[in-house]
């Protein structure tokens, strides 16, 4: 008991002696031994409000130990610009978190998002870039366009068989539709929403991208490992069953009737394509980079699950996208990407949502011993955005707890996004998935709100902070309004 309580003595005497931060460095909390100041971020329901909090203390760029990690914040536009784009190369790693090596077969560096920067990933974006970043005046937008038009059509048939006199649970549909436009547009083919795989599939995805946006103690404190076995094996089951269904369902038939000779019918027989003429891609590149693509049609599904219980809390922005609706289309007609340019309304309600919904930036990671605003960076910290406070901070908006598209219009009515407003961030490791994100959601929007008025029913559960809803979320009263189809 004696030498216990002498070696809890000693190391608090350590722990007191040490300077308050390392010289050259950013100021911040003083970490507690173990924990560093993982108990810090309790204080608030989002991380990001303590960073803003801390940041009133420390300044706009502080460090912050959190358990094992070392970690700088950065939190104004400025400074957050230095970060992804003057100094981009220096903070192309991403943060070493053992769940994002479980969700990827082992190794995090197979994804495109949790990867560290390399000569791979550079090939695996220019890879992408035709199909998941589409022109307004490319060929490839179009496609984007009929695919969407074409979906919309089967998931509102699958709607009208719901019983719409009681509460709905639109979620599953919302994804299936989200899940066809993706696997039609990327691999030329969908599926039946009553698929047992396709639908097992479709719920899997959405659990993964609930948990990529929730924190967990183990990923600071990796010695906690043995508690979260379960979980963890959990996140590998998860990434192997998407593995099978997309090498037998969608893979094997595309390289049976894959033309060498002729251009890519698809993104996936461009990745099959690349990886015989680039020495440097491998199989296992091409299969995941292909179901972090597909993955992508949850962020769009959650998306659009948040953006409708913004709406049903404020019945007059519902009102003003069916007057939107209804004028171009006039009534006699579903709504399509080609009419986005005069719905300026329903793509800034799109804008809100993304504003007041702040999905955190993918955290960076020093690949180089480096600065931020004169403070020294050490390789491997890992680097916080805090564009929670981009978002939401006085400084930045007027009245910014308040939801209101009209923000994001101009006086002749046209969209205006302020630079400072980077929803899907900025500089070499901005998100590749925008342009899609902007098109599918805005048809899948317009078309529901064209054809239902839509009432919240209960509890909308939501996080603050994050643009994933529950994979059980919430559900809502449809009520079909009178149209030609
Ligand atoms: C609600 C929708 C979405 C939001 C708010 C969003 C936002 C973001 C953000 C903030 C990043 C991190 C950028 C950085 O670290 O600096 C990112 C990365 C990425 N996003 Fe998205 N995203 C969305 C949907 C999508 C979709 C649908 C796809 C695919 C079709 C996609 C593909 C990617 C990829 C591949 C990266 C990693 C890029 C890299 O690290 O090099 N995203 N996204």
């Amino acid at each position: 008991m004696l030498v216990l309580v002498t070696l809890c003595v000693l190391v608090l005497l350590w722990w007191m002696s040490r300077p308050k931060n390392n010289p050259g460095c950013a100021p911040g909390p003083r970490p507690w031994p173990i924990i560093g100041s993982l108990h810090l971020l309790d204080k608030y329901k989002t991380p990001f409000q303590v960073f803003t909090e801390l940041s009133k203390l420390y300044g706009d760029v502080f460090s912050i130990d959190l358990g094992t990690s070392r970690c700088v914040v950065v939190n104004n536009f400025k400074l957050i610009k230095e970060v992804l784009i003057a100094k981009g190369a220096d903070f192309g790693g991403r943060p070493d978190f053992i769940r994002f090596h479980k969700l990827f077969g082992g190794d995090r560096n197979n994804s495109l998002a949790l990867c560290d920067w390399s000569s791979l990933q550079r090939t695996r974006r220019s890879i992408a870039r035709t199909y998941c970043s589409p022109r307004f005046t490319s060929l490839q937008y179009d496609h984007v366009n009929d695919v969407g038009t074409k979906e919309i059509a089967v998931f509102l048939r699958e709607l009208r068989k719901l019983d719409l006199s009681k509460p709905c649970d639109l979620k599953p549909l919302v994804l299936a539709a989200c899940a066809n436009m993706f696997t039609q547009y990327m691999c030329s083919t969908s599926f039946d929403y009553n698929d047992r795989d396709f639908k097992t599939v479709v719920r899997t995805f959405d659990e993964i991208f609930w948990e990529i946006n929730q924190g967990y103690a183990v990923d600071f404190l990796p010695w906690l490992l043995p508690v979260y076995s379960r979980h963890m094996k959990k996140l590998s089951d998860w990434a192997s069953g998407i593995r099978q269904f997309i090498l037998a369902r969608i893979i094997d038939e595309h390289r049976a009737t894959l033309d060498h000779g002729s251009p890519p019918r698809d993104f996936t027989d461009a990745l099959l394509l690349h990886l015989e003429e680039d020495p440097n891609m491998n199989w296992q590149h091409i299969i995941f980079e292909l179901e972090d693509f597909l993955g992508g049609h949850s962020a769009i599904g959650n998306l659009v699950m948040v953006t409708l219980a913004a709406i049903v809390q404020h019945p007059e922005v519902a009102k003003r996208i069916q007057a939107e609706v209804d004028t171009v289309t006039g009534g006699k007609r579903r709504p399509n990407l080609f009419d986005k340019a005069a719905m300026p309304y329903t793509e800034a309600t799109i804008w809100e949502t993304l504003r007041t919904a702040s999905s955190p930036i993918v955290p960076h990671v020093a690949t180089v011993d480096t600065e931020i605003d004169g403070f020294l960076v050490d390789k491997g910290t890992v680097v916080f955005v805090n564009n929670y406070e981009l978002n939401l901070g006085q400084d930045y908006w007027n009245d910014p707890l308040s939801f209101k598209p009209e923000r994001f219009l101009s006086s002749s009515g046209k969209v205006v996004k302020p630079a400072h407003f980077i929803p899907f961030s900025t500089g070499k490791r901005t998100c590749i998935g925008q342009r899609l994100v902007q098109c599918y959601t805005f048809i899948i929007l317009a078309n529901l709100i064209q054809h239902f008025d839509i009432k919240r029913a209960g509890n909308l559960k939501l996080q603050p902070g994050c643009v994933a809803v529950p994979p059980d979320c919430f559900q809502l009263m449809l009520t079909p309004r009178r149209t030609t189809d």
